[in-house]
This record gives C-alpha cells, structure tokens and sequence, in this order.
C-alpha cells in the first residue's frame, strides 16, 4: 500500500451527506427508460430523495439522464459499477453519487478525479480495511442479509468505528430497522420500495405508499 493511496476523511464529507438524505436509497433495476421519471416523482411524492440506478440494464443511462434533466429535486446515483469507462459514462447522463457493490479501486480514483461522492461496498474485515487505507469512510455492506444481518453489521462497525455503513442485498421493510438503529448505519439500500411488479404495471401510487412508509423509518436514526 503506497502512501499516497492513504487519504483519510478524503471521500466522508460528501458521501456522508448524501447517505444522510433518506433512511433509504431505493436500487432500481429499470427495463423501460421512459419509467425512470414518473418513478422518481412517487418516490419524492412518498418522501425519499434519493434514488440508485443499477448500471446492468440499457436503460440504465438514459434513466440517468432523464431523472437529471426532468425531476432535479431528487438525487440520482449510479450503482453497480465496476470500470472507469461506466463511471466516465454514468458522471455523463449526469449521476451525482456512484456505487459499487464491492472493491473497485478503478472507480473510486476516477469519482475522486471528478469529485463525485462514491460509495464501495464491502462485507468482509479484509475488505473494509483495503478501503478504508483508500479513504473511504462510508460503503455498502453487501449482500447484507446473506451476510449476516445486522449483527454482522454490529461486529464491522465495533472494529472500524470510523465508518458509516450502508447496508444493502436482502434488506426489507421488515429488517431496516434492525440496521437502522446502529449508529454506524446512517441508511440502508434495497429494492423493496421499487419491486419489479409495480414497475412492470407502472404502478406509481404503489411506489409511492412504499416510499412513504420506508420515509417512515427515519424515526429508527440514532
Ligand atoms: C441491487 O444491486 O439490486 C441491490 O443490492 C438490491 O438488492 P435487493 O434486491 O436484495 O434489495
């Protein structure tokens, strides 16, 4: 590990202000790109500003762009990113965080070159060590419900008590709060606010009492 790679605190700020907006940040596998904007707009309309595009369908980037363009108010982020190339593609349909469900060092050093808020994932100690000598201070726990819930949640952040955690893969309206009560949890991530059924109906009011309810779970925040 080279010295330079040691930037502490270096990404916190901004990520940590983005995980503070919703208890929740909805990861939605879109197949139509003309969905993302009504989507966007019953997620606001239930309460949450945040939403997470998973870069592994073709309308992922147009989503992107749709949602920057046509619904500001919310703050849309790309995830499951894996090389520069996405990234580069991603920060231009306009993403204003990026995600990745694992280590990814290609893609946090050009987030950090475009000053974009990045969150990694990891599950492991091994891992949450490699990214925080990164300087990372915040990233997914992933897949946290085959990972051990929240408990394996508690045994991370008692051993790396300078991270925040955002727990995602396997979380449900049932189990958030059990995330959401530890103080290194500002948020968790999950596809229960955006099921594939009521985005294959385009059911927006739907959504948007699911949003209302996951909205809810702020009470949980320590
Ligand atoms: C994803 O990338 O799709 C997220 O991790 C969501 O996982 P979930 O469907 O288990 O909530």
């Amino acid at each position: 590990m080279t010295a330079e790679l040691r930037v502490p605190g270096a990404d916190l700020t901004d990520i940590a202000a983005t995980l503070g907006l919703s208890p929740v940040i909805p990861v939605v596998t879109l197949q139509r790109e003309a969905d993302a904007v009504p989507l966007a707009e019953a997620l606001l309309r239930g309460g949450i500003p945040i939403i997470e595009i998973a870069l592994r369908t073709a309308a992922a980037l147009g989503a992107i762009e749709a949602i920057r363009r046509d619904c500001p108010s919310i703050s849309v982020g790309a995830g499951t990113l894996w090389t520069p190339e996405q990234t580069l593609q991603a920060a231009s349909a306009g993403a204003e965080f990026i995600s990745s469900l694992g280590i990814a060092d290609a893609v946090q050093d050009v987030t950090r070159s475009l000053k974009l808020p990045y969150l990694p994932g990891a599950q492991t100690a091994s891992e949450v060590a490699h990214l925080t000598r990164r300087g990372c201070k915040a990233m997914k726990f992933f897949p946290a419900g085959a990972a051990g819930g929240a408990a394996a949640v508690a045994a991370r952040a008692a051993v790396f008590p300078d991270v925040l955690f955002c727990p995602t893969g396997g979380v449900s309206a049932t189990t958030a709060p059990s995330y959401l009560k530890l103080e290194a949890v500002p948020c968790v991530g999950g596809s229960w606010i955006t099921p594939a059924a009521l985005l294959a109906e385009r059911n927006w009011t739907g959504v948007q009492e699911l949003a209302g309810r996951a909205a809810q779970l702020a009470n949980y925040k320590p």
